[in-house]
């Protein structure tokens, strides 16, 4: 048996997880986020330095907590989130971790953030951890990726398409600063493309239309700066950006998202023979992108498995480091760093060349 302690610091969240993982049972003995979603509302996005100033003040108080909830049991590996994210966000979480290693005599080992969203999508409901069917594909959707990852084995990776520009959560992020919305403006601009589809009629007619950028591209990859320069132009003729105009724009460009991420993700699944399919990074939270995907899914690929991460497990959390850190015990390809002041943040971190 194992316990391991685990923090995530590469964004805006500051949170640590403490798991046990037995055979191939695991349990959660705590999980904690501090988010700073608030924080960082004024500047209508994450302020890196402030991000480092929250996660320094974080730190100690979620530790304190995570240990309690746990009844202060002894930890045999510390998990840290090295990168990709903000750098100086990143190292305070590095920092943090290396000097409890040093402290608990303790290995440290480094874990791609990347890797948490995939292996958060298999945790069941049950707390469970659930064994996809190789070959995998992951669409990694989040305010800082957009990633079609191929895994023929577990931990192999191969990116298959990926944004050339923008990331999704990005384009939301910054439609939403057009239409008027709050920071982070994903969840905004749902709740107004729901508005429209139960208010409008059966046809969901809009004569508010965008591109879908690179669909028929031949290849998997993405790009959303266009969309959002199309949103821009198309609001700079509008006089009154009215409710109800906001409504039918956001509509349209949850409608023109999803459509390119799924004609895009089943045609890279058709292609390499995809059984199992994880969706992961703050953008799976989406309702509409959820939905499509399950009811798509069915039609086109029923053999292939969908695995959509619980709510909580969509945005960044502690616990899908841990998960990350667990199974790569269960296999046996952990990386133990037993020297204190080897890790270094990286904020470009890839899964694969
Ligand atoms: O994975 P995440 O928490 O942080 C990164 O690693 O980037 O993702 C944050 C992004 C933000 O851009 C936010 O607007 C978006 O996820 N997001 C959503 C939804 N909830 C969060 N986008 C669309 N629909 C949502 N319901
Ligand atoms: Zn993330």
């Amino acid at each position: 048996m194992s316990t391991i302690l685990a923090i995530e610091t590469s964004c805006d969240e500051t949170a640590i997880s403490i798991l046990e993982v037995r055979a191939s049972r695991i349990k959660i003995l705590a999980n904690e986020v501090i988010s700073q979603i608030e924080i960082h509302k004024p500047y209508g996005g994450v302020f890196p330095n402030l991000a480092k100033r929250e996660h320094k003040k974080n730190l100690p108080v979620l530790l304190e907590k995570v240990l309690k909830a746990c009844g202060h049991a002894d930890i045999d590996i510390i998990a840290i989130t090295h990168g990709p994210g903000l750098e100086p966000a990143l190292w305070e979480g590095i920092v943090f971790a290396q000097k409890l290693g040093a402290e608990w005599k303790k290995p440290v080992v480094p874990i791609n953030h990347m890797e948490g969203h995939i292996v958060a999508g298999l945790l069941s409901s049950k707390s469970k951890i659930q064994n996809p069917k190789f070959p995998v594909l992951a669409l990694l959707i989040s305010g800082g990726h957009t990633e079609l990852v191929l895994m023929r084995g577990w931990f192999q990776y191969e990116i298959v398409g990926e944004t050339r520009d923008d990331a999704i959560g990005e384009a939301f992020d910054k439609v939403a600063r057009i239409l008027g919305l709050q920071y982070p403006g994903g969840p905004e601009i749902s709740k107004l493309a729901e508005k429209f589809r139960v208010t409008s009629d059966k046809l969901q007619v809009t004569s508010y239309k965008l591109p879908r950028p690179m669909l028929h591209s031949h290849n998997f990859d993405f790009s959303f700066s266009g969309l959002k320069t199309a949103v821009l132009y198309m609001t700079q003729k509008i006089p009154n950006l009215s409710p109800k105009i906001k409504r039918e724009i956001a509509y349209e460009f949850e409608e023109a998202v999803t459509e390119v991420l799924l004609v895009k993700t089943l045609a890279a699944a058709k292609k390499y023979g995809v059984k199992s399919l994880i969706l992961g990074g703050g953008v799976s939270a989406n309702t509409h992108i959820q939905k499509v995907f399950k009811g798509k899914i069915g039609k086109e690929l029923p053999d292939m498995k969908l695995f959509l991460p619980q709510k909580r497990l969509t945005t960044d959390n502690a616990l899908m480091i841990a998960l990350s850190a667990g199974l790569r015990l269960l296999r046996g390809t952990i990386r133990m760093t037993k020297t204190p002041g080897t890790l270094k943040a990286q904020g470009n971190l890839r899964l694969a060349g």
